[in-house]
């Protein structure tokens, strides 16, 4: 049984995210979609929130678990019995630091990284550029899921 985790922080999921998960799925028995709370970085979601979205997202993918994680993602993989991390690559610009990380890993723990290409359709999107679009009145209708447009708009209207 080849159980894998999608790290990350979430703030909030993409069309992006989904697409990377959606496909992890399809190609292991079992995915782990880990979200980081890190309480010494600002989120817009915090990450029950951050959570509850990514469950209701995936609420089709029967394989796909939601979970929260603290620290180092090689020990919430040890605790799991996760045999590998999945991650999107965007663009060379991800390139660098993803390296470092699997290698750290790797190093560390001897938790392997499987990277996926993003698809190109999603190649810009970050949750950033996302926020920041959405905040002036950006149309992002197609970049998130639509419950999580709505609890975006939802939320940027009480800033
Ligand atoms: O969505 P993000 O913020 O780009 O995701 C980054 C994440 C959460 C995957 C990465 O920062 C991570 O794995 N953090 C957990 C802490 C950790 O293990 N750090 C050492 C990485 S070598």
């Amino acid at each position: 049984m080849i159980r894998v985790v999608c790290p990350g922080s979430f703030d909030p999921v993409t069309n992006g995210h989904l697409d990377i998960i959606s496909r992890a799925a399809k190609l292991h028995d079992e995915v782990i979609v880990g979200v980081l709370r890190n309480p010494s970085k600002s989120s817009l979601f915090t990450a029950d929130e951050r959570v509850e979205l990514l469950r209701e997202v995936s609420k089709d993918l029967p394989n796909v678990a939601v979970a929260k994680f603290n620290g180092l993602i090689v020990d919430f993989c040890r605790a799991n019995e996760v045999s590998a991390i999945v991650k999107g690559l965007r663009a060379v610009t991800d390139f660098d630091y993803e390296m470092q990380m699997a290698q750290m890993n790797y190093n560390q723990a001897g938790v392997e990284t499987l990277f996926m290409t993003t698809n190109p359709l999603y190649a810009f999107l970050s949750s950033s550029l996302v926020k920041e679009f959405a905040r002036y009145g950006g149309d992002v209708a197609s970049l998130v899921p639509e419950p999580v447009l709505h609890q975006l708009t939802e939320r940027l209207a009480r800033e």
